[in-house]
């Protein structure tokens, strides 16, 4: 909007901007061309010689966009070096650069790339299995029994005479957050707690800093055709731990007994294998609980049979009671698990499957049982409630 227009002299004040008025006017003064300047600047130039310039009170839209665009031009370079820069130097820096492609893991409060996420190789938890661990799942962005998996986890620790550096709620929110840095909603969660680095000998009291891991990522399932169909499973010849070496009810990070049986187990095809306890009783199976129904009444080992006390396995002893289906914790030897109607496991990640032949045994008529199905259905209906 000019305000004065034709020859200008310095005597103009205030704020506004000094515009060329025609192509015949000497570029010389301002050395700007068309562009406006601010009056102060050129003000003193223009004095010894006033010419015909304008003097505009206020930048038009178009100088107002000008400018701006002439700004955003320059952050978006300055963000891009910045970011180039930042990548060349990647792994001489010590803060984590989130790379989003990248699945992002949490360790000891920060958030690094999945090929990034490391510790220590004196860390106990490495060196002698000296940790705890939980494996749960969310369903639609919502954990399930977060707050039994948190209270498991925390027993656990307390159990090995591990202080965890963080507290429930916060190890709850951070769950929540990793979750949500990886955009993940149906997805399976590792949740890990190490003793932390120390020297080599076995003493506890030599580390420091006990790690906090939170992986999420998607969960790989059994074949859908084992839910279809039920699972083949053999017994393992190693046993569970012995309650008086070490509590089952410890998920601790020292599973090798587990793997033993779960290594017998593929040798002879099956991808579950059952352990039996100290007692030749009935325990669980390598990383799921057990179940069977007798007369229509659902039975499953006690958690003084040497068990991992499993969240799933809670939740469908809770669900039995609720659909009016008998439940009990008894021992169950072999014999029993051969001559049951139905048999199924349960696991977080497992949820409810089907078990249709032990040791080469048909259970029943061999096909997934009436109350296996409705407990699945109604298991897959609490998930997502
Ligand atoms: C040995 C063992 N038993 C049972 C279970 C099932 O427990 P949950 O239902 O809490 O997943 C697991 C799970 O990891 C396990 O490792």
């Amino acid at each position: 909007m000019p305000r004065t227009s034709g020859s200008f002299t310095t005597s103009s004040t205030g704020t506004g901007f000094i515009q060329r008025h025609s192509a015949q006017a000497p570029l010389g003064f301002c050395g700007f061309g068309t562009r406006s300047e601010p009056a102060t600047l050129v003000a003193s130039i223009l004095k010894p010689n006033p010419i015909d310039f304008d003097f505009v009170s206020w930048p038009s839209c178009a100088q107002i966009a000008r400018t701006f665009e002439a700004f955003a031009c320059l952050v978006t370079f300055l963000i891009v070096l910045l970011a180039s820069t930042a990548l060349q130097f990647q792994s001489q820096i010590r803060f984590p650069i989130p790379n989003l492609m990248s699945l992002q893991i949490y360790v000891a409060g920060q958030f690094y790339d999945k090929e990034n996420a490391k510790i220590s190789v004196y860390d106990h938890g490495l060196l002698y299995g000296d940790g705890v661990f939980e494996g749960m799942r969310s369903y639609s962005g919502k954990v399930f029994r977060m707050k039994e998996h948190l209270d498991r986890l925390y027993e656990s620790a307390l159990a090995i005479c591990l202080t965890i550096p963080i507290s429930k709620e916060q190890m709850e929110a951070d769950v929540n957050k990793t979750l949500q840095i990886n955009s993940l909603k149906d997805a399976y969660i590792r949740l890990v707690v190490t003793r932390g680095s120390g020297s080599l000998g076995l003493d506890p009291n030599r580390t420091s800093n006990p790690q906090v891991i939170i992986i999420a990522d998607s969960i790989s399932m059994y074949p859908e055709e084992y839910y279809q169909k039920g699972l083949k499973i053999i017994t393992a010849a190693t046993i569970r731990n012995h309650p008086a070496a070490l509590s089952s009810r410890v998920k601790s990070l020292n599973y090798l007994n587990n793997i033993m049986a779960k290594i017998e187990g593929l040798q002879a095809g099956c991808i579950e294998a059952l352990m039996l306890n100290i007692k030749g009783e009935v325990a669980e199976c390598t990383g799921d609980n057990i179940f069977i129904v007798k007369n229509g009444v659902l039975q499953t080992p006690s958690k003084d049979a040497g068990i991992l006390e499993g969240i799933t396995r809670n939740a469908i002893l809770d669900l039995a009671k609720s659909l009016g289906i008998p439940a009990e914790e008894v021992t169950l030897t072999r014999h029993d698990l051969f001559v049951s109607d139905e048999c199924f496991l349960t696991g977080s990640a497992a949820e409810v499957i089907p078990v249709v032949s032990i040791d080469g045994r048909t259970i029943s008529s061999g096909n997934v049982g009436p109350i296996t199905t409705k407990l699945m259905a109604e298991f897959k209906k609490l998930v997502h409630s």
